[in-house]
């Protein structure tokens, strides 16, 4: 047995010494050290040796194991310092060769818009929500006040997907949805598609985006909805931009207003963006008319709101001195790369 552990040894030393991968120590170790290994395979005759030899053998055998053991893990440490000095010779890195310039995308600039709009008006407490394109008549138009009769309603103006189903031309439809949902005080914003059956054009266009703001709680007043959007339009237009509320009409709001700014373009001397005017329209906006909050539960007699609609592509073309809402939805790559 003595015999045979010495030559055991001598074996894998002589294996070990010539391995030239680590997978081969690896195969190395399983032949003389796993549990079918040929030295496990000594130990396991050991019960046949007499009690004077079992101990010196034993004693042998586990020499033999460390030595195999100690001589692997040199061998492997060995082994991997070779490897690495051949793979660092193969991979060499030409730190001067010139990168390949992967194109960033770019936000389109109604979404960069909007999320100035977004950044702004969560900064003053407002929580962003969202509505269904996809509307009913009655959040659409008759919660809004807007009766059976009113112009709007025309065919020509909305589009119907059915008797009662429409796609939403406003985004006011989001107040009476919130309205329902929410007690005051609510302070939402909800920005969206809307749609409308008009031709195209340089200002018009069937898809367009529309932000609406909502404000419910006691004591709310037109000074409230004037100094937030003063705020608004000072942070996209800048502190210089004047801002003008003209009396307006909304079957939703009383009263209504209509917010025009002086024009980016010219400063309100008149030119070709503003039509002459000096003045360029980005919004409808009002109180709630107390027929609206009291449809959804809430008493006119103790809350008042306002609410907004911002033109978003309006906002968008004339912030950004662009001439054509056309060109927002062509995606034109010549275009969108100059934002
Ligand atoms: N929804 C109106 C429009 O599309 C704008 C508006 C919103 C007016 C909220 C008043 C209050 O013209």
């Amino acid at each position: 047995m003595k015999e045979k552990l010495e030559q055991i040894k001598a074996q894998a030393l002589n294996d070990i010494k010539n391995a030239a991968s680590g997978d081969a120590l690896e195969q190395i170790k399983v032949r003389f050290l796993g549990k079918k290994g040929e030295l496990t395979s000594i130990l396991k005759m050991m019960g046949g040796l007499s009690p004077q030899e079992r101990p010196k053998m034993g004693q042998l055998a586990n020499e033999v194991r460390s030595a195999l053991e100690s001589a692997l893990e040199n061998a492997k440490s060995a082994v991997k310092e070779k490897e690495l000095a051949a793979r660092l010779k193969l991979e060499k890195i030409d730190v001067t060769i010139d990168g390949t310039r992967r194109p960033v995308g770019k936000l389109h600039p109604l979404s960069s818009t909007l999320e100035k709009l977004e950044e702004i008006f969560t900064g003053l407490g407002f929580t962003v929500v969202e509505g269904p394109e996809i509307e009913t008549d009655h959040y659409n138009f008759e919660a809004l006040n807007v009766p059976k009769d009113h112009p709007a309603r025309d065919m020509q103006d909305t589009f119907y997907l059915g008797e009662n189903l429409l796609l939403r031309t406003q985004t006011s439809a989001a107040q009476i949805r919130t309205m329902e949902n929410l007690k005051p005080p609510i302070k939402i914003i909800c920005p969206g598609r809307v749609y409308r059956s008009d031709d195209v054009d340089a200002t018009h266009s069937p898809v367009f985006h529309q932000v609406e703001g909502l404000v419910v709680d006691k004591g709310i007043t037109m000074c409230d909805l004037k100094g937030t959007l003063e705020i608004m339009v000072h942070k996209i237009y800048g502190e210089n931009t004047k801002v003008k509320f003209r009396p307006s009409f909304f079957p939703f709001t009383e009263p209504s207003v209509e917010v025009d700014v002086s024009c980016p373009e010219c400063g309100g001397k008149g030119c070709r963006v503003c039509k002459g005017a000096g003045w360029i329209e980005i919004l409808g906006a009002g109180m709630v008319h107390p027929r609206v909050l009291a449809g959804c539960g809430i008493d006119p007699e103790v809350y008042s709101g306002f609410a907004f609609g911002i033109g978003l592509d309006r906002l968008t073309t004339t912030s950004h001195k662009i001439s054509d809402i056309r060109l927002l939805f062509e995606n034109d790559n010549r275009f969108l790369q100059q934002f």
